[in-house]
């Protein structure tokens, strides 16, 4: 998500820094970038031109100190909170006194992230959709300490990005997934039970929800390991067993079978 992330912002002219933990991950962003591009290009809704300025607008790194220079920070790290405390401790001493830290986080608490910080009123969540370039939606969470002069600087950006900025609380799944994942759990749940194949799954709820993706399909694509995660945060965070991820999903992470990433899921890819 994070490369998505860098290719509206470069689109929409922002110099962007991508930063990663090694040059074998930028290069396949970049390279996700390049292909997601080229599909415009392909519709003649892009000028090859254009295609390599907004790469050009897009430098990658390891190293932090070009963070410096950013007003914002979006992080889109794995969906751990031990993870992405240590990545707020940290950007909290590298970025400007008045720079904004907002995380891509599906799940996780902005108010937690925001008090491992000096800066709590400047962090915010800024929630994207997979796939990010197409998306309208980014989903922006006010912790308890975001401040409204951030909030309307985010919800300005996210416009300028071409998006659609919609606003919610800090609460465990913010509103997206909290009702997303139990739909997707639950689908999960009837293949476990063997109510269904996974055709029918999911064909009953695309054919008759009008759902674009099947609800396993979907899960796939974000990434079965993901949809644990967000499970385990509603299920810690509100103490109800409804939120119980299905024994079957467990299963499928244990085997490394963590969707479309991974070359299976649900679906063989
Ligand atoms: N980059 C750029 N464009 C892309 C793209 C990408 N990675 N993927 C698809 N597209 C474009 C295509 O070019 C096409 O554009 P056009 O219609 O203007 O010509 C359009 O999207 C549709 O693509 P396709 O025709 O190839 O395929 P589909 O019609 O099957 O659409 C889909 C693909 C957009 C992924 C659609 O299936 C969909 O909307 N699925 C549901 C996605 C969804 O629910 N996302 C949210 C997930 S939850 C989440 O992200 C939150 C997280 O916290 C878990």
């Amino acid at each position: 998500m994070g490369a998505g992330i860098a290719q509206v912002a470069a689109r929409a002219g922002f110099a962007v820094v991508m930063h990663d933990v090694n040059e074998e991950f930028l290069a396949r962003g970049i390279k996700a970038i390049d292909k997601s591009l080229q599909r415009d290009v392909d519709k003649q809704r892009l000028e090859p031109g254009e295609k390599d300025a907004i790469i050009a607008r897009i430098k990658t790194t390891t190293d932090t100190t070009p963070l410096r220079e950013a007003f914002i920070v979006v992080e889109a790290a794995t969906e751990d909170l031990a993870v992405k405390t240590e990545i707020f401790k940290s950007l909290d001493g590298i970025v400007s006194a008045g720079a904004i830290l907002a995380s891509n986080t599906s799940s996780i608490s902005i108010t937690k992230l925001g008090s491992v910080t000096q800066r709590a009123e400047r962090v915010i969540g800024m929630h994207f959709m997979n796939p990010v370039p197409v998306m309208k939606l980014v989903e922006i969470i006010r912790g308890a300490a975001t401040s409204d002069r951030t909030y309307e600087e985010v919800r300005s950006l996210t416009e300028r990005l071409g998006k659609i900025p919609l606003e919610c609380h800090d609460s465990p799944g913010f509103v997206s997934n909290r009702v997303l994942m139990p739909m997707i759990n639950e689908a999960i749940f009837t293949l476990y039970e063997g109510v269904a194949s996974r055709e029918s799954i999911d064909g009953i709820m695309k054919l008759g929800m009008n759902h674009p993706m099947g609800p396993l399909a979907l899960a796939d694509f974000i990434g079965l390991d993901v949809c644990l995660a967000i499970m385990n945060v509603l299920h810690d965070g509100f103490g109800d067993s409804k939120y119980r991820p299905c024994p079957l999903l467990k299963r499928y992470v244990d085997a490394g079978w963590l969707g479309k990433k991974s070359g299976r899921g649900f679906y063989e890819y």
